[in-house]
């Protein structure tokens, strides 16, 4: 059952698609406080869950997050925010519940931060509509909730194959290398990923003339050996004249405009920029065609960046910024100075203030674009999905990085710039079960990391993991050491982690459109489906897969064996080198030695292996 209560929210958000009527009252069980906070009291055993991308646990409770899509490379426990905001959470304890806030600015959840025992939810303006969630289980209260918000995204089939990027591949000749060396080594791949590099002057729409001379024929010849090519594309346009995103959109008034009416001017990759205003229908179908421009040479996936939106600077921010450092440039030079002068330049990344200085243009009315800050990634993926399913008369790859509830109608979303850590291998575990509740069932992290050195028992470990996320993508930062499958001399490992995922995609395919068909979840923490077990529900290190597997990935260095909880009799099945194993286990901790290159998994009922192939293109049923 859904109950709402709704406080003169300030504009539609798009996140529910059920017309629900309001309720009158008290949103019980929370109570609300003097300034606008929801309070909760929980009792010792009650656990939370949700909040999508948040970091930190399965179980959320015990630190704060605020929802506010954030640039932020560096994924570490202190955190509050990343790239989405997805306010749905589920309280477990005598009372149980779930609850939406729907507003498209900042809110923050302290879940036991301040006062263990105490739940307070405060939105930083009482503009909103809350949602109570109730239902017999957590999967009833799941289903319940995305019943509200509306079907899943679905990913074309081939979408399902294995993906190679890496943010330094510049030329076509990069491109094709790496894809040699993955058929050399018989490794299967599906796609590869363009980033910024292939565009000229990092101009949305545009590709490279030198580089990629003709990715027309380029997109056909790698298609032809089974490899979708999928290029990134940036929120913000460059400041040209003479290009013609630029020209169209100035012209129009499609870009989000300062108090004065004129285009806001930030600095992201492309040297100065604007920003499209998705929040403007008009605004955002013009961005959506511009997809054309590379649907007309063939391409049929995308991944959308920097939607949050990212700013490294504004040029407001960057001349006042000048003249604060030129002052100090009088005074004398000490400590404080030169601090100073850094965190004036620091200040400007993603600066709040930039965000108070440019405004939307929407049916509802103009917003000033901090009101609304959590949309603006939502907006600029269903532009780019409408558009697309539109030019491509069937529906896209895409991902996105920032993201909002809804959004997952109409793509995936990849958790960001992850590290090469061991530690993001069980947070990116931990996020899928988020994540899953949100909606957001497309999704999946950097295999290997994305900033830092990858190892190659990382990536080993990193992949036994990510072949069971429906996004499989490596992908790692500019400068970094390679972490291909093949960049760590032995490719015979990776090529049986690898060919196993696409002996398991009947299975992952299944379990995902189910999911998606039936608002369910492909991954879950073990809590949902085994309610009454006291242990499964302090797990949160293990995830079930689809309705028959569960997965228990090593996560720490060097380890070679974990504890496993099984909470029911499973077939244990294990993987090595190409080989498949299984043995009975009783229910209960077992300690499951996992050397480096095994892959270990559990089943409650049989599932299909499909035989080993060389792409997406050749698996069963799944070009
Ligand atoms: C952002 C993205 C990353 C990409 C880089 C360059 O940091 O998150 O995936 O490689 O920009 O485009």
């Amino acid at each position: 059952m859904i109950t709402r209560y709704s406080y003169s929210p300030m504009i539609e958000t798009g996140a529910v698609v059920r017309e629900i009527t309001v309720s009158a009252g008290a949103p019980e069980p929370f109570t609300l406080t003097e300034d606008g906070g929801f309070l909760l009291r929980m009792d010792e055993k009650c656990r939370v869950y949700g909040l999508g991308e948040a970091i930190r646990g399965i179980n959320k409770r015990g630190w704060v997050y605020t929802s506010w899509c954030s640039d932020d490379p560096f994924h570490t426990e202190d955190k509050r925010s990343l790239y989405g905001a997805h306010n749905f959470l589920i309280f477990d304890g005598e009372v149980r519940f779930g609850a939406f806030f729907d507003l498209p600015g900042k809110i923050t959840f302290d879940l036991g931060y301040t006062d263990s025992d105490t739940a307070v939810i405060k939105p930083e303006s009482l503009h909103l509509d809350l949602y109570i969630i109730t239902g017999d289980t957590l999967k009833a209260i799941v289903s319940e909730f995305r019943s509200l918000i509306g079907k899943s995204y679905i990913p074309p089939a081939w979408a399902f194959g294995y993906g190679q990027s890496r943010w330094g591949y510049v030329t076509e000749k990069d491109i094709r290398d790496c894809a040699d060396r993955y058929r050399d080594a018989g490794i299967p791949l599906s796609m590869l990923y363009l980033d910024i590099d292939y565009m000229d002057s990092f101009k949305d729409f545009t590709v490279h003339p030198e580089r990629f001379p003709d990715l027309k024929a380029f997109a056909q010849e790698m298609k032809a050996r089974g490899i979708r090519l999928i290029p990134i594309i940036d929120a913000a346009v460059k400041r040209e004249a003479g290009y013609s995103v630029y020209d169209e959109g100035h012209e129009k008034g499609y870009f989000c405009k300062d108090a004065d009416g004129e285009d806001y001017v930030v600095g992201v990759w492309p040297g100065m920029s604007v920003l499209p205003d998705f929040l403007n229908p008009e605004a955002s179908k013009w961005f959506g065609q511009q997809y054309k421009a590379l649907t007309d040479l063939g391409i049929e996936g995308f991944w959308n960046d920097m939607n949050e939106p990212a700013l490294f600077y504004s040029e407001r921010g960057l001349n006042d910024a000048f003249k604060e450092i030129k002052d100090l440039e009088e005074a004398p030079l000490d400590a404080l100075n030169f601090f100073g002068v850094r965190d004036t330049l620091v200040r400007l990344q993603n600066s709040e203030d930039d965000y108070k200085r440019f405004w939307h243009d929407t049916p509802q009315g103009k917003f000033s674009h901090y009101d609304v800050h959590n949309l603006y990634g939502y907006h600029m993926t269903k532009s780019a999905y409408e558009a697309l399913c539109d030019l491509l008369g069937e529906p896209p790859l895409l991902f996105s990085r920032a993201s909002y509830i809804g959004a997952h109608r109409y793509g995936g979303i990849w958790t960001g710039d992850n590290s090469s850590w061991w530690g993001h291998i069980l947070q990116s575990l931990q996020q899928m079960a988020g994540l899953n509740m949100c909606g957001f069932l497309f999704s999946g992290s950097d295999i290997g990391g994305f900033g830092g050195d990858c190892t190659r028992d990382l990536l080993i470990r990193w992949m036994s993991f990510a072949l069971f996320t429906p996004l499989m993508r490596n992908h790692a930062a500019f400068g970094t050491r390679s972490q291909e499958a093949f960049a760590f001399g032995d490719t015979e490992v990776f090529r049986h982690i690898i060919e196993l995922r696409y002996r398991l995609i009947p299975y992952l395919h299944s379990a995902f459109e189910k999911a998606a068909k039936e608002d369910g979840m492909y991954f879950r923490p073990l809590a949902f489906d085994y309610e009454d077990d006291e242990i499964a529900a302090t797990v949160e290190d293990q995830l079930m897969v689809g309705d028959s597997l569960m997965i228990a990935p090593i996560y720490v260095q060097n380890a070679v064996a974990r504890h496993v909880y099984l909470p029911e009799p499973m077939t244990q099945i294990r993987m090595h080198e190409g080989e498949i194993s299984t043995e009975e286990l009783k229910e209960g901790w077992h300690y499951i030695p996992v050397p480096l290159g095994d892959v270990v998994y559990f089943t409650t009922s049989p599932i299909p292996l499909a035989e080993p192939v060389v792409n997406t293109a050749e698996s069963d049923g799944n070009n």
